[in-house]
């Protein structure tokens, strides 16, 4: 398959680009697009053999479900049974924007896009491509992140490129995206609403709105002994090729230890990969070096996170050390990540 990549503009997308790019998604094609999160890999989420045709683009396995992005707050009753009054209350707080919510699904929603469940995800992004896309091909776009199954989502449509160049039918290059990791997903299909994925809206966000919310046990605990409930967290993901390990502890100490491994392994001819912070990058002399944002800034390091875990791949680092970043607002979700990119191998420093 041919892949054709289209420049749009973010802030006011052409309408002849969103009408080409809709025309190949009501064909039944797929199209990768931006969203304020990361880029999607649509197709229409209605039609089940698009369904099929992403999880297939991805490499996907079919009982991971999809979220099914709509543009109009109408059209929400058309794919789920029923709206529960906290639900209302987020999406008047929230929607449009990154946050997704799991309702029980109605009937035109088929199982292939919800990986086989009775519930399906429901995003309504704030993306104006996005939105633009949405409404132009009819209203209900289902698309994960438009990354190849394992790796970190893409944030330019360079890392889209990268992965599903033959896979997809069409790339809307808007750019870089606004957040950089997915969106917080809440689940009420249960009795107290329930945090499966953490995002950029945070718990905090959350409970003010709501009051009582839970936190997925499965996302607490990475002992094995809580699966979480989201199929996608269970899976090892957003990972470089080389092994990634997160240090803790006060920052110099952290700093001391991650440099003794720079010196060993340079010692040995050989070169680790590190990521820092504009704070801390200056005192690593050796290595290879990534600064990741600044901890005065937890949002330049949510939006950078995946590009430079990507970025690894491009050297021949031995092995990858991270600091930690648990930031105040986001820091759950970026943690949540990092984790799950260095398979939970977490290395404490104390004095
Ligand atoms: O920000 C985002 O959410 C991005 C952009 C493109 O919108 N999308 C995204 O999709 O991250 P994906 O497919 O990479 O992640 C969706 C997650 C998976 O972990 C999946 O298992 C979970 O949502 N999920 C989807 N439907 C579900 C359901 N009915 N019940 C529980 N988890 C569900
Ligand atoms: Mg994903």
């Amino acid at each position: 398959m041919k892949t054709k990549i289209r420049k749009i503009d973010s802030k006011n997308p052409q309408k002849e680009i969103i009408e080409e790019a809709a025309a190949v998604l009501r064909a039944g094609g797929l199209v990768a697009f931006p969203t304020e999160t990361v880029y999607g890999l649509g197709g229409n989420a209605l039609d089940a053999k698009a369904s099929e045709k992403i999880y297939a683009a991805k490499g996907r396995p079919s009982d991971n479900p999809l979220i099914v992005h709509i543009a109009r707050m109408e059209d929400l009753e058309k794919i789920v049974l029923e709206v529960p009054e906290k639900a209302k209350i987020l999406a008047a707080a929230y929607w449009p924007g990154p946050l997704t919510m799991i309702l029980p699904k109605s009937a035109a929603v088929p199982y292939e896009t919800t990986g086989g469940l009775e519930s399906v995800a429901v995003r309504y992004p704030s993306h104006p491509v996005a939105r633009d896309l949405i409404l132009a091909s009819g209203g209900f776009i289902a698309a994960p992140s438009a990354n190849t199954s394992g790796r970190p989502s893409p944030t330019t449509a360079a890392h889209v490129e990268e992965d599903l160049t033959g896979a997809v039918d069409m790339i809307l290059d808007g750019g870089q995206v606004g957040i950089g990791i997915e969106s917080t997903i809440v689940d009420f299909t249960e009795d107290v609403p329930t945090v499966l994925r953490p995002g950029y809206i945070s718990l905090e966000m959350l409970r003010e709105q709501l009051g009582e919310v839970r936190m997925d046990r499965g996302l607490l605990k990475n002992d094995g002994s809580q699966h979480p409930k989201a199929p996608g967290m269970k899976y090892r993901h957003y990972a470089p090729k080389a092994e990634l390990t997160i240090v803790e502890g006060k920052t110099d100490q952290v700093v001391n230890y991650i440099n003794e491994r720079a010196r060993e392994a340079a010692g040995r001819g050989k070169q680790i990969g590190i990521i820092g912070t504009s704070e801390t990058v200056p005192y690593y002399p050796k290595g290879l070096v990534r600064c990741i944002g600044s901890r005065e800034d937890e949002a330049s390091i949510a939006l950078h996170l995946y590009e430079v875990l990507r970025d690894f791949d491009q050297y021949d680092v031995e092995s990858i050390y991270s600091e930690a970043f648990d930031t105040p607002k986001m820091g759950q979700a970026i943690m949540n990540r990092l984790l799950k990119a260095a398979g939970h191998r977490v290395i404490r420093v104390e004095e």
